[in-house]
């Protein structure tokens, strides 16, 4: 029983092992579960050792006489120690004294060290696992209809990135379509959030580290890595020209403007171009008044048609911190070099590949873009003398995205346009320096630009332009998560690696077994060699108060003890010091001991003093108790006094 207790406690403690519980009571509980286990196990073990120690102590009292003190003090080994102080039962009955040692070492490795091998720490809780995230899919947008909302689970509306005007707002008419309006008014408060939180990162939902990664704020939020990829709009962009009076390839695409508007040459610190071809606004053609855009009478052949997406030109000049020489001819305006370059970025259909890593407290986001294609891929025709002919409709007529045949690819066009479009607003727009000679040097803004983090703090671009702006524009895609009702939010299963700190139960195995290992190891060894003297002696002794009333019916015990028979404390010392010593009371060859009553040779097993107590033999039935009417001759020490009863 006291393994199978040891076995239940470990099974206990195995099971709690990194298992985190909130609750404090249930806790406390499983703890006390472990020593109530270890607490039978000490009872099964002692149970097991007391039974031994009791048949051995009968062995040791016929073998040697012991003074009354050791005797009491073996009897009462289970709950006095001071029989370990006792020279005389340490030395006549070493073995017992070692069992009794190990009656009380057992409760103390039982109940008071077993128990610590269950502790608590924290530990490292690492897994891999599926599970749902959120991610981006334009596909929403392809088969939204404003005539019917699209709800989400607790009942509010999904909020598409656009607005939009329709031909027929019930959607009858042969020939309706809806057409493209404007950015929706949650994707500008994503899209300005962004801009002007000014923070390096894209913006996400409040408590998304949670939600993603799982797990509670409380009992300890995973950290969590994983990647994912989706398809969404981004800018390419590509540097055409850079330095001081470089044309690089301006002619070749066609540039709105050259170096000669940028700083040091022009007045420019910071030029943009980001509306040729735009989406109008309004359409062409006359509407109905109110709300929607209604066209009077046939729709204009070309109303709501994407023809081409504009392509951002962007000049801009930045501080070389290089002095210029005194003879150089810039230097009668300018005390430093500045370089400009004049970059040029595409809307391009984009494959992200995006990891993300919620960290404490904060998040990680890196990007990965795969250009697909462009979103619309037109170019407008070229002039005589090189330059883009804004005035003719761009070509080809084929990549033109209408509203009216393939109505998903248009309204994911139109979706991927809304975005551009608000990013777009920021771009637009100049920065004027003043040279700081003669001075005084400031900058002017006529740019939104300054309210992103595209700029430095005083107002010039940053130096990697274009990076910058292909990382920014992703971020505002990326900050689409932040706003769970977005159309294009959707969810999908990837693998996460999580990790959290988790306080919980520690279980080492080892300190349990240290515990119980010598006890059962010690207590086996026990059992074995009770078993033997039980085959030795013939019989199973106990120490139960008849088995004490039984061998103390020998009349010297009355007269020595006479005066002290009141269970009385003090003993007198002189009788402690009186040895005893347990064996057969009466000698079978006495003439007055057979009765003829069929007891003969029948000893009676009794403690009296060492002289009149004979060996108990294996196999004798030897008489418990003497007959009442048996008279009986008791002898002395000496053996010269007689007495009849
Ligand atoms: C730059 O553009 C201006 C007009 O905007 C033009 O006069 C000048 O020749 C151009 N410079 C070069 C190098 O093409
Ligand atoms: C949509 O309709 C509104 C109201 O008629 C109008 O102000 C707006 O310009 C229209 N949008 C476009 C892109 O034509
Ligand atoms: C350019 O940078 C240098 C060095 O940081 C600085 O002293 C100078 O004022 C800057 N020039 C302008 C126009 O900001
Ligand atoms: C450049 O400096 C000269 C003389 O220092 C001044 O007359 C001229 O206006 C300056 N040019 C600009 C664009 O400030
Ligand atoms: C989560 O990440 C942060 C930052 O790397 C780290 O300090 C923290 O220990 C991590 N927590 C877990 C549970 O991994």
């Amino acid at each position: 029983m006291g393994i199978i207790f040891a076995l239940f406690q470990h099974f206990l403690y195995t099971y709690l092992h990194h298992r985190h519980i909130e609750d404090e009571n249930k806790k406390f509980r499983w703890v006390l579960y472990g020593r109530a286990l270890a607490f039978l196990a000490k009872v099964a073990f002692g149970g097991c050792v007391i039974v031994v120690f009791r048949q051995r102590i009968w062995r040791t009292f016929r073998e040697r006489a012991l003074s009354v003190l050791s005797i009491d003090q073996l009897f009462g080994a289970t709950e006095d120690p001071s029989l370990f102080m006792n020279w005389e039962t340490v030395s006549n009955a070493p073995i017992l004294v070692t069992i009794a040692l190990v009656i009380w070492i057992i409760p103390l490795a039982t109940i008071i060290f077993s128990p610590g091998a269950l502790t608590f720490g924290n530990y490292l809780e690492k897994e891999t696992i599926n599970r749902m995230v959120p991610t981006i899919n334009f596909k929403s947008e392809s088969n939204k209809d404003w005539r019917n909302p699209v709800k989400m689970a607790d009942g509010s509306n999904r909020r598409s990135v656009m607005f939009y005007n329709t031909t027929d707002k019930s959607g009858t008419q042969p020939g309706w379509f809806d057409y493209y309006d404007q950015p929706s008014a949650e994707l500008r408060r994503i899209a300005l959030l962004l801009a002007y939180s000014n923070m390096d990162r894209p913006n996400i939902q409040q408590g998304a580290r949670q939600q993603i990664c799982g797990g509670s704020n409380n009992g300890g939020a995973f950290n969590c890595s994983y990647e994912q990829t989706f398809v969404g709009p981004g800018y390419q962009c590509s540097e055409v020209a850079s330095g001081y009076g470089d044309t690089g390839r301006l002619k070749e695409y066609g540039a709105p403007f050259n170096m000669s508007e940028l700083a040091p040459e022009g007045r420019y610190v910071y030029y943009s171009e980001v509306d040729q071809g735009a989406y109008v606004r309004p359409q062409a053609g006359t509407f109905l008044k109110g709300p929607g855009g209604i066209p009077v009478g046939d729709p204009d052949p070309s109303l709501g048609v994407f023809k081409s997406e504009p392509v951002l030109w962007v000049g801009y000049s930045v501080n070389s911190t290089e002095p210029l020489s005194k003879d150089d001819p810039l230097a009668t305006n300018w005390t430093h070099r500045y370089d400009p370059a004049i970059i040029r970025c595409v809307h391009m259909e984009t494959k992200y590949t995006v990891r993300w890593d919620y960290i404490e407290p904060s998040f990680l986001s890196t990007a990965k873009r795969e250009y697909l294609a462009p979103i619309v891929d037109t170019n407008f025709l070229r002039m005589d003398n090189g330059d883009l002919d804004l005035s003719e409709d761009p070509q080809p007529k084929e990549n033109w995205i209408s509203p009216r045949n393939n109505v998903e690819l248009y309204k994911k066009t139109a979706a991927y346009h809304a975005i551009g479009d608000m990013f777009r607003d920021f771009l637009r727009g100049h920065v004027d320096l003043a040279p700081p000679l003669p001075g005084p040097y400031y900058a002017q803004v006529y740019s939104d630009v300054t309210k992103t983090r595209l700029v430095e703090k005083n107002s010039e671009p940053k130096k990697n332009l274009t990076e910058e702006i292909e990382a920014f524009y992703s971020d505002m895609v990326l900050s689409l998560f932040s706003a769970p009702e977005m159309l294009p939010i959707d969810e999908e299963k990837v693998t996460m690696n999580r990790s959290r700190i988790q306080s919980s139960f520690v279980y080492v195995p080892e300190r349990l077994w240290q515990c119980y290992a010598p006890v059962i190891f010690v207590t086996l060894i026990i059992m074995l060699f009770g078993a033997f003297t039980i085959w030795e002696d013939g019989t199973t002794f106990s120490a139960g108060f008849s088995r004490i009333l039984v061998t103390t019916r020998n009349t010297t015990l009355d007269d020595i003890s006479r005066g002290a028979c009141l269970g009385n404390d003090p003993f007198p010392m002189e009788l402690m010091h009186t040895r005893l010593k347990f064996g057969v009371l009466a000698d079978g060859s006495e003439a007055e001991y057979m009765g003829g009553d069929g007891y003969q040779g029948v000893g009676h097993c009794a403690f009296g003093v060492a002289s009149e107590v004979g060996p108990i033999i294996r196999g004798v039935p030897y008489a418990g108790l003497p007959d009442a009417g048996l008279k009986r001759r008791a002898k002395r020490e000496n053996g010269t006094e007689k007495e009849v009863d």
